[in-house]
């Protein structure tokens, strides 16, 4: 039980600064010009050289060729979501920037958000330009409330500098404002569709897709929901060029990810990594070597037991969405299916009755396991059920909630046989 004096001090450290860390990658050397470089040396040359020297086919151009990935966890190509909002017709569109960074151990679009806010702006304002759309919203999680002085003051600096407002840069024509749109705490409005219902004034349910946002979102005109990451990174490349892009990471993985990286081990924290490193590097890097487990790319994403540290993260293998959750030789792997499973009984927006009711279910199953009272009979039928979740759940949250279950059956089954299992 978490007494106030105890909220208090996790509320204050979850405010505490961070700095994003970019360690000297061998295989990518001299040529590792980040996203932290650009925030400190070239503010807003994407924005400067668009309306100056491209057309808005062009921004989506060198987005496509520069394979950027959608950075909230899915890797829908950018360049794509951006020319199918251009070409939708219609006298109005949106930009959403998808601030609703609830995944349990995510926390790099917080620190995105606090220090490099400017990249996050310009990157909306270069969409605006690139689509045609006028209003840009910034959908920011209620837990990062705090942020929003901050985030509003860049705003009104960026309108004093023209970058925001009527004629942007005095280019005719092009005018795009942003504003701020508080969550209200429900980690399922970071799933699109409900991250809209939500900006209607409706309970943020997700919607069933098709048809996607950028035909039909917000008030149903052409939206784009982009990631706070995406964005960010989206200004980058469109400053560089996106050979300078395409020449980091793998071959289906371009560039370089920001990965929040919490749980048992030495170095936590933000990094900034080309794509391409195996789980094991990793773990070297934030001295967690001997872990049992990791779980890459948040609660929705997939447990990698220990024999699987070759894996390598890119979207060849383990597309992630920034995420990396450590657990040491000490976790009981129970106890952490029953943290998930709590989680998503906590968030289920209801919709879906798999989702909504299997979830208690396999919550109570585990906590039957825990006791030593479940029978081997009752374990397959939670292994059916999670599979029955998964696939008559309409949006992710459903879809992926059974994933911690299945995994640690898969490849856990040595700590579930350590408790007794009833052979009935
Ligand atoms: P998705 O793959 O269905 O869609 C990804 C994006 O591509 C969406 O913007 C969607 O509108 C667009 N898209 C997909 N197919 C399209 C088409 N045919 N035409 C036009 N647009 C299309 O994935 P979803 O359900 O939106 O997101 C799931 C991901 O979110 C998971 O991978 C998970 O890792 C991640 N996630 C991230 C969280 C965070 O805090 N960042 C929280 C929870 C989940
Ligand atoms: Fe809601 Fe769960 Fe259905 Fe998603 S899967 S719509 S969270 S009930």
């Amino acid at each position: 039980n978490l007494t106030p004096p105890m909220v208090h001090r996790i509320i204050e450290e979850c405010r505490q600064e961070i700095s994003i860390r970019r360690p000297t990658m061998g295989n990518v050397g001299e040529t590792y010009a980040s996203m932290l470089s650009y925030a400190s040396h070239e503010p807003n040359a994407a924005l400067t050289r668009a309306v100056r020297e491209m057309a808005p086919a062009d921004v989506i151009g060198e987005l496509t060729v520069s394979g950027l990935k959608g950075r909230g966890g899915a890797g829908f190509p950018t360049g794509v979501k951006w020319n199918l909002a251009a070409k939708a017709e219609s006298d109005l569109k949106y930009i959403i920037c998808n601030a609703d960074e609830g995944e349990p151990g995510t926390f790099k679009d917080r620190v995105i958000l606090g220090k490099y806010a400017d990249m996050v702006f310009e990157g909306m304002t270069l969409a605006g330009y690139a689509v045609g759309a006028t209003e840009g919203i910034l959908y920011l999680r209620y837990e990062y409330t705090h942020l929003r002085p901050h985030l509003e003051a860049v705003l009104e600096t960026r309108r004093q500098a023209r970058l925001l407002g009527e004629n942007i840069l005095d280019k005719d024509g092009f005018s795009f404002d942003i504003r701020i749109h508080m969550g209200a705490g429900a980690y399922v409005c970071g799933e699109e569709t409900a991250l809209i219902e939500s900006l209607e004034g409706r309970r943020g349910e997700p919607r069933n897709r098709p048809p996607y946002p950028v035909e039909k979102g917000l008030h149903g005109r052409p939206t784009i929901v982009n990631n706070v990451e995406t964005l960010a990174t989206a200004s980058c490349i469109v400053a560089r060029g996106a050979k300078w892009f395409t020449g980091i990471g793998t071959e289906r993985s371009k560039g370089f990810k920001l990965f929040s990286v919490s749980g048992d081990c030495a170095r936590p924290g933000v990094y900034e990594l080309p794509w391409g490193m195996t789980v094991q590097q990793l773990l070297e890097l934030v001295d967690g070597v001997g872990a049992k487990a990791v779980q890459v790319g948040g609660y929705t994403g997939e447990l990698v037991p220990a024999s699987q540290f070759d894996r390598v993260m890119g979207y060849e293998d383990l597309g992630i969405g920034g995420s990396i959750i450590v657990y040491g030789q000490g976790r009981d792997m129970l106890e952490v299916a029953e943290n998930y499973l709590e989680f998503f009984v906590e968030e289920s927006c209801g919709q879906c009755t798999g989702c909504r009711i299997g979830n208690q279910k396999l919550l109570d199953g585990v906590r039957l396991l825990q006791k030593g009272t479940c029978s081997n009979r009752y374990l397959n039928d939670l292994i059916g059920l999670s599979h029955s979740i998964k696939s008559t759940s309409k949006c992710g949250l459903g879809q992926a909630s059974p994933n911690v279950f299945i995994a640690i059956n898969a490849h856990f089954q040595e700590e579930i046989m350590a408790r007794p299992i009833l052979a009935a």
